[in-house]
């Protein structure tokens, strides 16, 4: 079987995070959540890996390289418009030859990982396999509708009355009919090849599409919140380890990762969190569900509850940060000089809340 990783889009409901970096790479407990999809698939057993790639090609390309850190092999495939995900399986056909695969969204993150479903398809008779989960709000994704015997009975994408609960993961496993189907479907109203389209076109020609129901979390980690979301479930999972410095003076939690050259100076840090590599952690607090990547400085101020990205700098804040997404290189200080206000120098689209 082969792997094939969408990675292409301008996450713009992330900006402003997303002008500056692919969205696939911003990081959940410290981790791009396009290393966390290579990991999946590479522990399911598959090496040889697709990633459809647009804008933003170069920068994954520096970040991934050719796979040989996880084991596998890359192949890009540029896609030049965003046309939708059935367009991105069209433009990989050279790759996917006849092989079966599994296509998985370069910013799904899924809890439990993807071997067994990976085995079960593998070994079966199946034409495709997609994965629904019951979520509150089917009517922002593809939405299953069921028949009484479990199949399928139709595909919707973004339906406004949503038929039932059980929407698409971003999580899908095609054999080579998929191909032919990409190809007999219209754009939608939104003018983008949509692969719900393409898996009805599966059903109503009696190909077998399984559908199998996911019971553990999964987040699409389109905006800020599911990031903050993400990240409050990665970091339950973790394997925690201090490989860093913690001074005498400091309480570090159980549930708490201090990666390599990290230091942790007259501070508490509960968990679950992570502090990572080269940070340091000065006269602060750092609360549960925080995650500080590397090269950042937190000096006399309270966080927690958090994504702050690299080489940023917080310090001297009174009052605790919190429920924040922070990005790269930025600096949040007391300014010293009267009058006496609030200074911003913030990026297009910034959303910030003050006391
Ligand atoms: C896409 C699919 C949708 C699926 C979702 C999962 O939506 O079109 O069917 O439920 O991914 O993340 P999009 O991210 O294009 O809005």
């Amino acid at each position: 079987m082969k792997g094939l990783i969408l990675s292409g889009g301008k996450g713009t409901r992330l900006y402003p995070l997303t002008y500056s970096k692919a969205k696939q790479l911003i990081p959940v407990a410290n981790k791009p959540v396009l290393f966390r999809v290579i990991e999946s698939i590479r522990d399911a057993g598959i090496t040889d890996i697709g990633i459809v790639v647009g804008q933003t090609a170069p920068e994954i390309m520096e970040a991934v390289g050719r796979g040989g850190r996880w084991g596998v092999q890359i192949t890009y495939i540029p896609q030049p418009e965003p046309k939708g995900l059935a367009h991105a399986v069209q433009i990989s056909e050279e790759f996917l030859g006849d092989d079966r695969f599994v296509m998985f969204l370069g910013d799904n993150v899924i809890q439990g990982g993807i071997s067994p479903l990976i085995a079960e398809f593998a070994g079966s008779a199946w034409n495709s396999q997609i994965v629904l989960t019951r979520i509150a709000h089917p009517e922002q994704y593809g939405v299953a509708e069921l028949n009484s015997d479990g199949s399928i009975k139709r595909l919707i994408e973004k339906p406004k009355e949503p038929p039932s609960d059980l929407a698409l993961v971003g999580i899908y496993m095609f054999d080579h009919h998929v191909l032919q189907a990409v190809k007999e479907i219209k754009p939608s109203w939104r003018d983008e090849y949509e692969i719900t389209d393409a898996i009805q076109w599966l059903v109503d020609h009696q190909f077998a599409v399984h559908p199998y129901i996911h019971r553990g979390w999964w987040i699409d980690t389109g905006r800020p919140d599911d990031m903050l979301e993400a990240n409050d479930l990665v970091l339950e999972e973790i394997d925690y380890r201090v490989d860093g410095y913690v001074d005498s003076q400091s309480q570090v939690d159980r549930r708490v990762t201090v990666e390599r050259g990290a230091e942790i100076i007259n501070s508490v840090v509960r968990g679950p969190s992570i502090i990572g590599e080269n940070t340091r952690i000065v006269n602060s607090y750092i609360g549960p569900f925080t995650s500080i990547y590397h090269h950042v400085l937190v000096e006399n101020s309270e966080i927690e509850h958090s994504i702050v990205l690299e080489h940023t700098q917080i310090q001297d804040i009174q009052g605790r940060i919190q429920d924040s997404l922070i990005g790269r290189h930025a600096v949040i200080s007391r300014s010293p000089t009267k009058p006496t206000s609030h200074k911003l120098a913030l990026g297009d689209y910034s959303q910030v809340g003050i006391l």
